[in-house]
C-alpha cells in the first residue's frame, strides 16, 4: 500500500476510531491498485460523476472490476459483446474500448432515463459508433435478439437486476457459440448466497442461478464455470465466470 493510503488508516487509528473495518481496508486498497495500475482516466472518472449527478444508483463496477472485464474481452479476442444492465455506461465504455473498429456491442437497460445518461457518457468517450443501448426490459431484447438470429456473441456480460438473473443466463446461452464466454456480477452477496432461509430475492436469485449451473453440471454440460468471491470498494460479492461449450 502506498505510504498516503497505509498513512489514512493509521490517522483513523490514531485519532481512536478504532481499528480500519474491513470495508475500509478494501477500499484503500482499490484506491492504491486505481493508482498503481489504472491511473486517471477524466473520461470515465466524468462518467460516474454524471451518473452520480443524475441521481443513478452508485453500483457501477469498480474500475479494478472493469478493467479485468475488459482484460478479459482482450484476451478473449471478442468482436461482439452482449451486455445486460447499462447503469450509466461505465462498464460500456471499458468494453467498447476493448473491440476492435468493427466490433460491436449491444447493452440492455430498463430505465429511459439510465440510457440516457449512458448514451452522453459513451458519446464522450468516443465510443458511441460501436454501441447500440437497447431500451426496455432485458428480457425482451433477449427474445428479439434471438428472434432477430443476431450473430452469437463472443462475451456476455450479466450485470441487471438479480433476481432474473438465471432467465437471462439461459437466454444468452442461446445467443452464443461454443467457446463464448459469460460473465455474471454479483453473484455472493456478502455471502448470502449460502443461506438457504434467506428470503432477499436478490439472494434467491443468485441461489437459482447457481442452481441452474449445478443442474448444468450434472445433465447437459453445456458450460464450464466458477465463482469467485471478492473484496473492494463495493464490499464482499463475486462474479461468474462461464465458457460454453456446447
Ligand atoms: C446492486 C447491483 C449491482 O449490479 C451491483 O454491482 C451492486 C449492487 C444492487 O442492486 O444492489
Ligand atoms: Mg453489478
Amino acid at each position: 500500500m502506498s505510504k498516503q493510503l497505509w498513512s489514512e488508516l493509521a490517522r483513523r487509528q490514531a485519532q481512536r476510531k478504532g481499528a480500519p473495518t474491513n470495508a475500509e481496508r478494501w477500499s484503500a486498497v482499490d484506491a492504491y491498485i486505481e493508482q498503481q495500475l489504472i491511473g486517471e482516466d477524466p473520461v470515465l472518472e466524468a462518467a460516474l460523476a454524471d451518473s452520480a449527478a443524475a441521481g443513478l444508483p452508485p453500483i457501477a463496477l469498480t474500475p479494478a472490476q472493469a478493467k479485468l472485464l475488459h482484460l478479459i474481452a482482450r484476451i478473449h479476442r471478442a468482436e461482439r459483446i452482449l451486455e445486460l444492465g447499462t447503469l450509466g455506461g461505465y462498464s460500456t465504455i471499458w468494453l467498447a474500448r476493448a473491440l476492435p473498429d468493427h466490433g460491436r456491442l449491444i447493452t440492455c437497460e430498463l430505465s429511459a432515463n439510465y440510457a440516457a445518461v449512458a448514451a452522453a457518457n459513451v458519446n464522450r468517450a468516443g465510443v458511441a459508433g460501436l454501441i447500440d443501448i437497447r431500451i426496455g426490459p432485458a428480457i425482451d431484447t433477449l427474445r428479439a435478439l434471438r428472434t432477430e438470429s443476431a450473430q452469437p456473441s463472443d462475451l456476455i456480460f450479466i450485470d441487471a437486476d438479480k433476481e432474473s438473473t438465471a432467465a437471462y443466463f439461459e437466454h444468452a446461452l442461446e445467443l452464443s457459440r461454443p467457446g463464448s464466454v459469460i460473465v455474471v456480477d454479483n453473484v455472493v452477496r456478502d455471502g448470502h448466497i449460502i443461506d438457504a432461509e434467506d428470503q432477499e430475492p436478490r439472494v434467491q436469485g443468485m441461489r437459482r442461478f447457481h442452481e441452474l449451473l449445478a443442474a448444468d453440471r450434472r445433465g447437459a454440460q453445456r458450460v464450464r464455470a466458477t465463482t469467485v468471491q471478492t473484496v473492494g470498494a463495493k464490499g464482499y460479492d463475486g462474479f461468474t465466470l462461464a465458457l460454453v461449450e456446447r
